[in-house]
């Protein structure tokens, strides 16, 4: 219905050059007004121009179980060079980290299909043992499937992040020296759910003697108005979060696919790293 505002009004701003204004009020990570004003040629306000403007929404379906979505899914988000950038940069991390190379055990919270867990399969010596966590039975089929080569160097846990300490007990009593995931701890419902999943995994890394949790999820970016799914929050809060679980060292490694004026629900995301030292 309304025009694209150019240039893009910065919240609470009026543009006098152009022909729209954005008026926008914010509470906490929401947008909860976005007012639009049509301004004429010398940045006087159109009579009866304004009117709400509707602020885009990401977010994404979530189909776990299903074995068409899973399959969906998993055609759709194929490993594009963005993507492989993030894998890269989280093997470069596991082979770099003594408790991996110590511990020869790695985690994977939400394996999905098992792009990542390829990757890391391939990136890693073959000493070192991959335990792929999910509760999905479709997406479990499909990383089976792809992890088949790597025989009894992975095994599967078909668990509930969130439920109690169920995946943490099925992983066992062995030494872990990494936690990983990409772009499954923001599927989990909110910044309460992720702090709890951070939680199991900085109890699971301290009882193993350290070691190291790499996230990469989809995050909300600084500056943009749209609206996010409550999984995808700024990287200051997950940063914020991290250390209020116990992790000493708490960085943003990287972003990837930074895009605020028209993101879509498979763009933002970052590498975030939890360590103790
Ligand atoms: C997008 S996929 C992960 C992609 C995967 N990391 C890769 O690189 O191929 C997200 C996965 O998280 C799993 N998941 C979501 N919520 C979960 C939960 N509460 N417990 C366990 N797994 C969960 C889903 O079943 C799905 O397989």
């Amino acid at each position: 219905m309304y025009r694209r505002s150019r240039p893009r009004a910065t919240p609470g701003a009026v543009s006098d050059t152009n022909f729209r204004a954005i008026v926008q009020a914010e509470q906490g990570d929401a947008v909860t007004v976005r007012l639009a004003i049509d301004l004429d040629p010398r940045g006087r306000v159109r009579r009866g121009s304004s009117g709400m403007e509707e602020a885009g929404f990401v977010g994404a379906e979530h189909r776990f179980h299903e074995a068409e979505a899973a399959a969906e899914w998993a055609e759709r988000f194929t490993p594009t060079a963005p993507r492989v950038r993030l894998f890269e940069a989280m093997v470069e991390q596991l082979r770099a980290a003594p408790a991996v190379a110590a511990t020869g055990r790695v985690v994977e919270l939400g394996v999905g299909p098992g792009y990542l867990a390829e990757r890391v399969l391939e990136g890693l010596p073959a000493a070192v043992r991959y335990v792929a966590v999910d509760f999905s039975e479709p997406f479990e089929a499909i990383a089976r499937r792809r992890l088949a080569r790597f025989g009894d160097r992975v095994t599967f846990v078909r668990a509930d992040l969130l439920s109690g300490s169920d995946w943490t007990d099925a992983v066992g009593s062995e030494p872990v020296g990494a936690c990983v995931s990409t772009w499954a701890l923001h599927d989990l419902g909110g910044p309460d759910a992720t702090r709890k999943v951070y939680r199991d995994c900085a109890e699971l890394l301290a009882a193993s003697g350290g070691g190291v949790l790499l996230n990469g999820d989809f995050v909300k970016p600084e500056g943009t108005a749209y609206r996010f799914e409550p999984g995808r929050f700024a990287v200051a809060r997950h940063l914020e979060m991290l250390r209020e679980v116990g992790f000493g060292r708490c960085e943003c490694l990287e972003t990837f696919e930074t895009e605020i004026e028209h993101p879509t629900p498979a763009q933002n995301y970052a590498l975030l790293l939890a360590a103790w030292r």
